[in-house]
């Protein structure tokens, strides 16, 4: 009887060894997956890097990881997508530097003043510079990793009238990002600043709850606020770039040989979504152009002058919430850019 028992057990561990090995190799195949989420259209420069980036980190780490795409505020909307991130509900997104603000990290806001970078040579040398790693540096205290900074571009104005110098913007109800400075901003052009909601700001300006806002021609464009928008004014005001950042926690889970090849991957995906940048804000402009529904104004020197004369006293008003010297790096640093470029 001993002998008939004993081969049963033995019977019984090999069954249950075999389980488990089974067990480990579906759960070792099963693909670590990244839900990224974003809230601009999957063809603006952001969601186009975000898909470049999607193609090479699944390329390069041979399908072990499976990045979820979000796009559109789909997933996530302004505000909630930050709140989700530092709760791991979801792991991957890419901000608005001006949406850093209400996670307390104010100096993301230098991003934000008006005329701080002459052309994206000056930003580059900022966000690729010790600058940059500096401010991604201090998101680990949030719980956050940053990766990259990905280029949007410059903005422009728009309303339902025209916006040729600071006068006009008399009482304007204008969108702005969660932004202390581009609040600071509207109010210096004697504006009213209403901060929205990315995915709320179209039918705002089409119920008339904002009259105008700001970005730059890409996001205007994709979503199609130059339905709604009779005047765009050329300014080149201000940069609109984002941080693309990833749950700390879940970045060190990750196997050191999945975290060098998102690296790489993000590297890659980043030089692509700058170059698209600035091929699609151009692009943008020329299609609401074409559209016929929107007319474009481009700001002639003396209007240029009084738009600098409003504005550039941000830079110094401001130094108080962002740090002076910060500010001032950055200007020396931008100011070192080939202003021909
Ligand atoms: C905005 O809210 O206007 C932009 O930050 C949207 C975006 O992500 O480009």
């Amino acid at each position: 009887m001993k002998q008939k028992s004993l081969v049963a057990e033995i019977v019984r561990v090999a069954i249950l060894l075999a389980a488990t090995l089974v067990s480990c190799q579906v759960a070792a195949q099963e693909p670590i997956v990244i839900k990224f989420s974003h809230v601009v259209a999957s063809d603006a420069p952001k969601g186009e890097a975000a898909q470049r980036f999607k193609e090479l980190a699944e390329k390069a780490t041979k399908g072990r990881v499976r990045i979820a795409l979000y796009s559109n505020s789909t997933l996530y909307k302004d505000k909630e997508e930050l709140e989700a991130l530092q709760l791991g509900a979801v792991q991957m997104l890419a901000p608005s530097l001006a949406k850093f603000g209400p996670l307390g990290m104010k100096e993301f806001e230098v991003f934000d003043l008006p005329y701080m970078f002459p052309n994206l040579e000056a930003v580059h040398r900022v966000t690729q510079g010790p600058i940059g790693k500096q401010l991604l540096n201090k998101l680990e205290s949030k719980g956050i990793i940053g990766l990259a900074y990905w280029d949007n571009g410059f903005k422009v104005m728009s309303a339902n009238k025209p916006l040729r110098v600071p006068a006009d913007f008399n009482m304007l109800k204008m969108r702005i990002q969660s932004s202390k400075v581009l609040d600071v901003q509207m109010r210096a052009l004697a504006a009213n600043p209403q901060t929205l909601a990315f995915s709320d700001v179209v039918q705002a300006l089409r119920s008339g709850v904002v009259d105008g806002t700001e970005n730059p021609p890409s996001n205007l464009y994709t979503q199609k606020m130059y339905e709604v928008q009779k005047n765009i004014t050329v300014s080149n005001h201000g940069y609109l770039g984002y941080a693309v950042i990833v749950n700390k926690k879940f970045w060190d889970s990750l196997p050191w040989d999945i975290r060098t090849a998102l690296t790489q991957a993000m590297a890659e995906a980043t030089k692509y979504g700058n170059a698209r940048a600035q091929e699609e804000n151009a692009a943008a402009l020329a299609a609401i152009q074409k559209t016929g529904k929107t007319a474009i104004y481009h700001l002639n020197v003396k209007e240029n002058a009084e738009w600098r004369a409003a504005l550039l006293p941000l830079q110094t008003q401001m130094a108080g919430r962002i740090g002076k010297d910060l500010i001032d790096a950055v200007r020396k640093e931008s100011a070192m850019a080939d202003v021909n470029k």
